[in-house]
Protein backbone atom coordinates (compact mmCIF):
# COMPACT_ATOMS: atom_id res chain seq x y z
CA UNK A 1 0.00 0.00 0.00
CA UNK A 2 1.21 3.29 -1.33
CA UNK A 3 -0.58 5.79 1.15
CA UNK A 4 0.63 9.40 1.61
CA UNK A 5 -1.56 11.71 2.71
CA UNK A 6 -1.07 15.39 2.68
CA UNK A 7 -1.84 18.63 3.71
CA UNK A 8 -0.86 22.43 3.83
CA UNK A 9 2.17 21.41 6.28
CA UNK A 10 2.38 17.36 6.74
CA UNK A 11 2.40 14.52 4.92
CA UNK A 12 1.46 10.93 6.23
CA UNK A 13 3.14 8.13 5.13
CA UNK A 14 4.82 4.20 6.11
CA UNK A 15 8.47 4.32 8.47
CA UNK A 16 11.39 3.19 6.95
CA UNK A 17 14.40 1.59 8.56
CA UNK A 18 15.85 4.99 8.49
CA UNK A 19 13.68 6.53 10.69
CA UNK A 20 14.66 4.63 13.17
CA UNK A 21 17.21 6.66 14.89
CA UNK A 22 14.91 9.75 15.21
CA UNK A 23 12.26 7.19 16.79
CA UNK A 24 14.66 5.87 19.45
CA UNK A 25 15.86 9.42 20.52
CA UNK A 26 12.67 10.63 21.02
CA UNK A 27 11.11 8.14 23.12
CA UNK A 28 14.28 9.12 24.94
CA UNK A 29 12.56 12.65 26.12
CA UNK A 30 10.46 11.95 29.14
CA UNK A 31 7.93 15.20 28.32
CA UNK A 32 7.06 12.60 25.07
CA UNK A 33 7.08 9.35 27.32
CA UNK A 34 5.77 10.87 30.59
CA UNK A 35 2.09 9.62 29.96
CA UNK A 36 2.55 7.20 27.06
CA UNK A 37 5.10 4.70 25.55
CA UNK A 38 5.83 5.83 21.74
CA UNK A 39 8.13 2.22 21.37
CA UNK A 40 9.32 -0.07 24.02
CA UNK A 41 11.99 -0.19 26.38
CA UNK A 42 15.29 -0.06 25.77
CA UNK A 43 14.64 2.88 23.08
CA UNK A 44 17.29 2.01 21.27
CA UNK A 45 17.89 1.37 17.82
CA UNK A 46 17.37 -2.49 17.46
CA UNK A 47 13.90 -1.99 19.03
CA UNK A 48 13.33 0.81 17.09
CA UNK A 49 13.77 -0.99 13.72
CA UNK A 50 11.65 -3.91 15.04
CA UNK A 51 9.12 -1.14 16.02
CA UNK A 52 9.12 -0.16 12.30
CA UNK A 53 8.87 -3.67 10.78
CA UNK A 54 6.18 -4.64 12.60
CA UNK A 55 4.04 -1.16 11.36
CA UNK A 56 4.94 -2.24 8.00
CA UNK A 57 4.24 -5.56 8.16
CA UNK A 58 0.66 -4.78 10.06
CA UNK A 59 -0.25 -2.00 7.20
CA UNK A 60 0.45 -4.90 4.45
CA UNK A 61 -2.29 -7.07 6.33
CA UNK A 62 -4.24 -4.01 7.22
CA UNK A 63 -4.27 -4.68 10.71
CA UNK A 64 -3.24 -1.42 12.03
CA UNK A 65 -1.81 2.14 10.54
CA UNK A 66 1.35 3.36 12.41
CA UNK A 67 2.11 6.41 10.16
CA UNK A 68 5.68 8.59 10.05
CA UNK A 69 4.33 12.29 10.38
CA UNK A 70 7.05 14.25 8.33
CA UNK A 71 6.74 18.35 7.75
CA UNK A 72 6.69 18.45 3.52
CA UNK A 73 8.89 21.17 2.74
CA UNK A 74 11.72 19.72 4.76
CA UNK A 75 10.99 15.69 4.26
CA UNK A 76 11.18 15.72 8.14
CA UNK A 77 10.36 13.08 10.68
CA UNK A 78 8.24 14.58 13.01
CA UNK A 79 6.24 11.93 15.25
CA UNK A 80 3.72 9.38 14.23
CA UNK A 81 0.06 8.83 14.69
CA UNK A 82 -1.52 5.14 14.64
CA UNK A 83 -4.66 3.39 14.37
CA UNK A 84 -4.75 0.46 16.83
CA UNK A 85 -7.05 -2.71 17.65
CA UNK A 86 -8.80 -2.19 14.39
CA UNK A 87 -12.29 -3.61 15.03
CA UNK A 88 -13.27 -4.46 11.19
CA UNK A 89 -16.85 -5.64 12.26
CA UNK A 90 -17.90 -3.08 14.65
CA UNK A 91 -15.88 -0.49 12.31
CA UNK A 92 -14.04 1.10 14.63
CA UNK A 93 -10.29 1.52 16.12
CA UNK A 94 -7.80 3.13 18.55
CA UNK A 95 -6.04 6.42 17.56
CA UNK A 96 -2.57 7.45 19.19
CA UNK A 97 -0.44 10.05 18.35
CA UNK A 98 3.41 11.69 19.78
CA UNK A 99 5.05 14.36 18.39
CA UNK A 100 8.53 15.13 18.88
CA UNK A 101 8.95 17.82 21.70
CA UNK A 102 10.80 20.61 19.60
CA UNK A 103 7.79 20.53 17.27
CA UNK A 104 4.91 20.60 19.81
CA UNK A 105 2.87 23.98 20.02
CA UNK A 106 2.58 24.69 16.51
CA UNK A 107 -0.65 22.91 15.49
CA UNK A 108 1.02 20.02 13.68
CA UNK A 109 -0.80 17.69 16.16
CA UNK A 110 -3.76 19.15 14.94
CA UNK A 111 -3.91 18.90 11.12
CA UNK A 112 -2.06 15.34 11.76
CA UNK A 113 -4.91 14.27 13.81
CA UNK A 114 -7.46 16.26 10.94
CA UNK A 115 -5.51 14.21 8.12
CA UNK A 116 -5.97 10.86 10.05
CA UNK A 117 -9.91 10.88 10.92
CA UNK A 118 -10.41 12.44 7.18
CA UNK A 119 -8.22 8.81 6.25
CA UNK A 120 -10.53 6.72 8.26
CA UNK A 121 -13.69 7.54 8.18
CA UNK A 122 -13.43 8.57 4.42
CA UNK A 123 -10.85 5.41 3.30
CA UNK A 124 -11.40 2.73 5.90
CA UNK A 125 -15.27 3.77 6.50
CA UNK A 126 -14.98 3.38 10.43
CA UNK A 127 -17.83 4.49 12.09
CA UNK A 128 -16.31 5.12 15.44
CA UNK A 129 -12.34 6.38 16.80
CA UNK A 130 -11.61 6.17 20.19
CA UNK A 131 -8.32 8.04 21.88
CA UNK A 132 -7.54 6.63 25.79
CA UNK A 133 -5.67 9.20 27.12
CA UNK A 134 -4.32 9.12 30.79
CA UNK A 135 -5.68 11.58 33.49
CA UNK A 136 -3.19 13.64 33.68
CA UNK A 137 -2.34 13.98 30.12
CA UNK A 138 -3.95 17.34 30.13
CA UNK A 139 -2.54 18.33 26.46
CA UNK A 140 -3.57 15.23 24.83
CA UNK A 141 -7.05 15.44 26.57
CA UNK A 142 -7.31 19.13 24.81
CA UNK A 143 -5.77 18.09 21.49
CA UNK A 144 -9.16 15.55 21.28
CA UNK A 145 -11.18 17.97 21.96
CA UNK A 146 -10.21 20.23 19.74
CA UNK A 147 -10.98 17.99 17.24
CA UNK A 148 -14.24 17.25 18.38
CA UNK A 149 -13.62 14.16 20.31
CA UNK A 150 -16.32 13.75 23.17
CA UNK A 151 -15.00 12.42 26.84
CA UNK A 152 -17.54 9.41 27.06
CA UNK A 153 -16.47 7.63 30.41
CA UNK A 154 -13.35 7.30 33.12
CA UNK A 155 -12.09 4.12 34.24
CA UNK A 156 -11.14 4.35 37.31
CA UNK A 157 -7.56 3.46 38.19
CA UNK A 158 -7.18 1.45 35.32
CA UNK A 159 -3.54 2.08 34.48
CA UNK A 160 -0.26 1.49 36.18
CA UNK A 161 2.51 2.98 34.64
CA UNK A 162 5.67 4.00 35.80
CA UNK A 163 4.79 3.43 39.82
CA UNK A 164 1.92 5.35 39.91
CA UNK A 165 -2.15 4.53 38.97
CA UNK A 166 -3.89 6.19 36.21
CA UNK A 167 -7.46 6.87 35.84
CA UNK A 168 -7.90 6.05 31.37
CA UNK A 169 -9.75 8.53 29.90
CA UNK A 170 -12.17 7.99 27.09
CA UNK A 171 -12.51 10.31 24.21
CA UNK A 172 -14.86 9.00 21.02
CA UNK A 173 -15.73 10.47 18.00
CA UNK A 174 -17.89 9.21 15.62
CA UNK A 175 -18.83 9.24 11.71
CA UNK A 176 -21.71 11.59 11.74
CA UNK A 177 -20.27 13.83 13.91
CA UNK A 178 -17.10 13.92 11.53
CA UNK A 179 -19.29 14.58 8.75
CA UNK A 180 -21.46 17.49 10.35
C1 LIG B 1 -0.37 15.74 22.73
C2 LIG B 1 0.60 16.20 21.64
C3 LIG B 1 0.55 15.20 20.49
C4 LIG B 1 0.19 17.59 21.14
O1 LIG B 1 1.07 17.95 20.09
P1 LIG B 1 1.23 19.46 19.57
O2 LIG B 1 1.80 19.40 18.20
O3 LIG B 1 1.93 20.26 20.58
O4 LIG B 1 -0.30 19.93 19.49
P2 LIG B 1 -0.84 21.16 18.67
O5 LIG B 1 0.17 22.24 18.60
O6 LIG B 1 -1.44 20.67 17.38
O7 LIG B 1 -2.02 21.67 19.61
C5 LIG B 1 -3.26 21.01 19.65
C6 LIG B 1 -4.06 21.46 20.83
O8 LIG B 1 -3.49 20.90 22.00
C7 LIG B 1 -3.55 21.85 23.06
N1 LIG B 1 -2.21 22.29 23.45
C8 LIG B 1 -1.05 22.20 22.76
N2 LIG B 1 -0.04 22.72 23.50
C9 LIG B 1 -0.58 23.14 24.64
C10 LIG B 1 -0.06 23.76 25.83
N3 LIG B 1 1.24 24.05 25.97
N4 LIG B 1 -0.91 24.02 26.84
C11 LIG B 1 -2.24 23.73 26.74
N5 LIG B 1 -2.79 23.13 25.66
C12 LIG B 1 -1.98 22.86 24.63
C13 LIG B 1 -4.35 23.03 22.55
O9 LIG B 1 -5.73 22.80 22.78
C14 LIG B 1 -4.06 22.96 21.08
O10 LIG B 1 -5.03 23.55 20.29
P3 LIG B 1 -5.01 25.17 20.04
O11 LIG B 1 -3.61 25.51 19.61
O12 LIG B 1 -6.02 25.38 18.94
O13 LIG B 1 -5.37 25.79 21.33
C15 LIG B 1 2.06 16.30 22.20
O14 LIG B 1 2.03 17.07 23.36
C16 LIG B 1 2.71 14.96 22.48
O15 LIG B 1 3.33 14.35 21.61
N6 LIG B 1 2.60 14.46 23.75
C17 LIG B 1 3.26 13.21 24.16
C18 LIG B 1 2.59 11.98 23.60
C19 LIG B 1 1.17 11.86 24.04
O16 LIG B 1 0.85 12.08 25.19
N7 LIG B 1 0.28 11.49 23.11
C20 LIG B 1 -1.13 11.32 23.37
C21 LIG B 1 -1.39 9.94 23.83
S1 LIG B 1 -2.61 9.21 22.80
Amino acid sequence: MTTYIKSKKIGLRKLKSSDASFISNSAKNKDVTRYTHIIQQPFNLVRAKKFIKKTQQDIKEKMAYEFGIELREKKELIGTINFLNINKKNKNSEIGIWISKEYWGQGLAKEALNLMLKFGFEKLKLERIQARVLHRNILAQNLFKKLGFKLEGKLRRKTYFKNKWYDDLVYGILRKEYLK
